[in-house]
């Protein structure tokens, strides 16, 4: 459904006291992969690393410096500046507090209601009821469509930000860290309604995190990103199970474990990275500091290495 192929993106970076261009920040160098109906693909690495660029450029909000982007075989970048193209329906985003960037002096009915005002010719009454639905749909009472955001907990105003996502119905969705800003408890409210509404509607998600914690149960197939590239891409099994670059593994490492035992194991385990880090650095990155182009470990396993 959607093909990113070798996107590239940069933003330049200006000096001198003409403010010309001097360099580019290489925010997105080379990254490619696919996201089908119903899946749900994580984009994970640390501060930085290209993640929310990626998911800007599929909304179409940043120009690509090179690379593309199909959406059902078409080029994306022929929508760029296009408000009300089919594609601004097919793909919606959500991130970490929606709500709190969007005009608080908006009801909910209205938040909710705004993209149906600019793509669907509703009645007063047809829009209320499918704000209702959609309220519902994300286990709120009808109720809440004439309060304010500000009235809400954290995890209630994700959940309005995934009922104003899905309104259009939309088969793509772009959540860059929508449960970052919440307590364990509620990430996992939030996420599972995230995945009931994905199971009812045929949803995908390329879903943007720093924690692979937070993905492990939400994803299919993961990448690991570094300095706008991916070091590490395959499913969940693979990557949590049989990471290969020394940046995945760093990454697993430092899940927090509850558990005591797992505790000492994942001291050691850093140890032996950290050693491994100084060894094999050059197994796992180039002389210029960038990582290697993607290897086929096997069918869904793709490891940055020499
Ligand atoms: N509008 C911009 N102009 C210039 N540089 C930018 C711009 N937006 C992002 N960058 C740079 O591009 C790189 C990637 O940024 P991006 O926001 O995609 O990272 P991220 O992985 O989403 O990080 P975070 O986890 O902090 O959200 C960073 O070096 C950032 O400083
Ligand atoms: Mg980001």
């Amino acid at each position: 459904m959607l093909e990113v192929k070798d996107l590239k993106i940069y933003y330049p970076i200006r000096g001198g006291i003409l403010g010309r261009v001097v360099d580019y920040v290489r925010a997105v160098d080379g990254v490619t992969f696919t996201v089908e109906p119903r899946q749900t693909i994580g984009l994970v690495g640390e501060s930085g690393s290209g993640k929310s660029t990626i998911g800007k450029a599929i909304l179409g909000l940043v120009p690509l410096a090179g690379g593309s982007i199909h959406f059902n075989g078409e080029d994306i970048t022929k929508h760029i500046g296009k408000n009300r193209s089919p594609y601004r329906k097919s793909v919606q985003m959500i991130f970490q507090d929606v709500l709190s960037s969007l005009n608080s002096k908006k009801r909910v009915l209205d938040v909710i209601a705004e993209p149906l005002r600019n793509f669907e010719n509703m009645t007063k009454a047809e829009e209320r009821k499918r704000v209702d639905e959609l309220l519902s749909i994300v286990g709120m009472s009808p109720d809440n469509a004439l309060k304010y955001p500000h009235e809400f907990s954290g995890g209630q105003r994700q959940r309005i930000g995934v009922a104003r996502a899905i309104a259009l119905r939309p088969k793509l969705i772009v959540a860059d860290e929508p449960v970052s800003a919440l307590d364990l408890s509620i990430q996992a409210q939030v996420l599972n309604y995230m995945k009931d509404v994905q199971e009812e509607m045929g949803l995908s998600y390329l879903f943007i995190s720093h924690d692979l914690g937070v993905v492990k149960h939400m994803c299919e197939y993961l990448a690991i990103m570094h300095n706008g590239r991916f070091v590490e891409f395959g499913s969940r099994k693979d990557i949590y199970s049989d990471p290969v670059h020394i940046y995945t593994r760093k990454l697993i490492a430092s899940i927090p474990s509850m558990d005591p035992d797992d505790r000492e194991k994942n001291e050691q385990q850093r140890d032996i990275i950290s050693r491994e880090y100084t060894e094999r650095y050059k197994d796992f990155y180039q002389e210029n500091g960038k990582v290697y182009d993607l290897k086929k470990r096997n069918e869904t396993h793709y490891v940055a290495t020499l």
